[in-house]
């Protein structure tokens, strides 16, 4: 058996949450690799909406395990916040939703670095979310971070209390932000608790043995490719390899254990936080999309910056990803217009180019744009490919040839049924 990654392709919020929910009855194990509680993934069905951060997709689905793996970070009281609103949905999860030991934690000061940091930049602020994901990626890289597993050793307080203090002496360095580290330290050494009350695995293990047995599994991205420490849109990136290579370290699988990479992406584009973005539209047509859209971030409430789909940025991420299959979603979010764009190239250096510069953020880049016609209908009652409206089969044929992956599955609306998979 091999393991199937689904992640998306842009800046984020493609509708991973969805898709995974949807597809999760066909596995054993959902496992989530990497970033943390600033992923926001949604999820509708029965007339309900969940909003997931650092719980995998998978868990509404009765029986099914969902693992969140060690190249994860987690904060026990963000997590612990999710399940209290799990079990209020009455889902199921104690037995089924398993803790990598080697996940990093959260801690409440990498939380207050976080926004200590973004302060110190001013107006040249990534954007985070705030929940002290860069603070903690940097203490795992730095070699002082703190595991899940360590809440396990008995000297897991004064190892807190180290790391804490280092932390406070960093703070020196930044401008003031109000933050109550003794209510927060104690609400998080509660929620510990609730992390102890779960099942702890040695990830690596589980998962290959889990392999080896025949178990089907799906490991779920946060973030985009397009937000990737090494290949995002950098220094306006996440902490974590967001694309597929980030399995194999997330998890402690090897490469020839990958099997399918469905790559997400919106019909259009978004992106929430600092950052370049070619396509962006900072207009009426951005403004349509948004609101169309209901563009407002899952973790921050955020509104998302708003564009046309652009598929150089896309040709780049399904050859970093080695993307089998496409997952379009959001297509009716465009039924409202006459005339639908698709950047097909970029302009550079004096040419028209199929790749992106090296960095984004100093060259100036103007996209060249190809016009589609609407089809200015509703895609309600389409449940195949084939009764797609004419123009909408001819608009995503179209980003077929440009990307050279097939479209096998095509999101027509938030709920979970509402998905064309030819
Ligand atoms: P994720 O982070 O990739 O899981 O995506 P988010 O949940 O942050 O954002 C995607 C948003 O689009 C959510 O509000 C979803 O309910 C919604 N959504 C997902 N698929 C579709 C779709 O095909 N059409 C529409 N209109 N909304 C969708
Ligand atoms: P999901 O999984 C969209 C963005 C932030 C910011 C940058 C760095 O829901 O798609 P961080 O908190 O990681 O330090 O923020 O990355 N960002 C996301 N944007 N969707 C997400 O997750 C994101 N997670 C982080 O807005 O620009
Ligand atoms: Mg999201």
């Amino acid at each position: 058996m091999k393991i199937d990654v689904i992640l998306g392709l842009q800046w984020g919020d493609e509708g991973k949450g969805k898709i995974v929910d949807f597809l999760a009855n066909d596995y054993d194990i959902v496992a989530r690799f990497q970033g943390g509680p600033n992923a926001g993934h949604t999820l509708k069905f029965g007339g309900n909406k969940y909003v997931l951060h650092t719980v995998p997709s998978g868990i509404f689905r009765a029986d099914l395990v969902n693992l969140i793996g060690n190249g994860v970070v987690l904060d026990p009281l963000v997590f612990q916040r999710e399940l209290r609103s799990l079990e209020q949905s009455n889902v199921r999860f104690h037995s089924r939703l398993l803790i990598a030991r080697k996940a990093h934690l959260i801690l409440p000061t990498h939380r207050w670095l976080d926004a200590a940091s973004e302060a110190h930049k001013g107006v040249a602020k990534i954007g985070s979310t705030l929940k002290g994901i860069g603070p903690t990626y940097m203490d795992k890289t730095g070699r002082n971070g703190l595991r899940a597993g360590d809440i396990e050793s008995p000297n897991f307080r004064e190892h807190y209390e180290m790391l804490k203090t280092k932390h406070l002496e960093l703070l020196k360095i930044y401008p003031k932000v109000p933050f109550d580290l003794e209510k927060e330290e104690e609400a998080w050494f509660e929620s510990l608790n609730t992390l102890r009350a779960l099942p702890f695995v040695d990830g690596e293990y589980y998962i290959n043995e889990a392999l080896a047995a025949g178990k089907k599994i799906l490991a779920e991205g946060a973030q985009g490719s397009m937000l990737d420490i090494d290949y995002g849109t950098y220094p306006f990136v996440t902490s974590s390899n967001t694309i597929t290579a980030g399995v194999c370290t997330g998890l402690g699988v090897a490469p020839q254990h990958i099997g399918r990479v469905i790559g997400i992406t919106k019909a259009y584009c978004t992106r929430v936080g600092g950052g370049p973005f070619p396509t962006e539209q900072d207009n009426e047509i951005g403004e349509m999309l948004r609101q169309e859209g209901q563009e407002f971030g899952s973790t921050t409430g955020r509104a998302r910056r708003c564009g046309w789909i652009d598929l150089p940025q896309l040709r780049y991420t399904i050859l970093l990803n080695g993307v089998t299959e496409l997952c379009m979603t959001k297509i009716d979010v465009l039924n409202i217009f006459s005339e639908i764009k698709a950047a097909t190239h970029y302009r550079y250096a004096g040419k028209e180019q199929q790749n992106l510069p090296f960095d984004l953020c100093q060259t100036a880049v103007e996209p060249l744009f190809k016009t589609y016609k609407g089809w200015n209908a509703t895609l309600e009652s389409a449940a195949t490919f084939e009764s797609l409206p004419a123009e909408t089969r001819a608009y995503l044929n179209d980003l077929e040839r440009y990307l050279g992956v097939p479209i096998k599955m095509i999101s027509t609306g938030p709920e979970r049924e509402k998905l064309i998979v030819r």
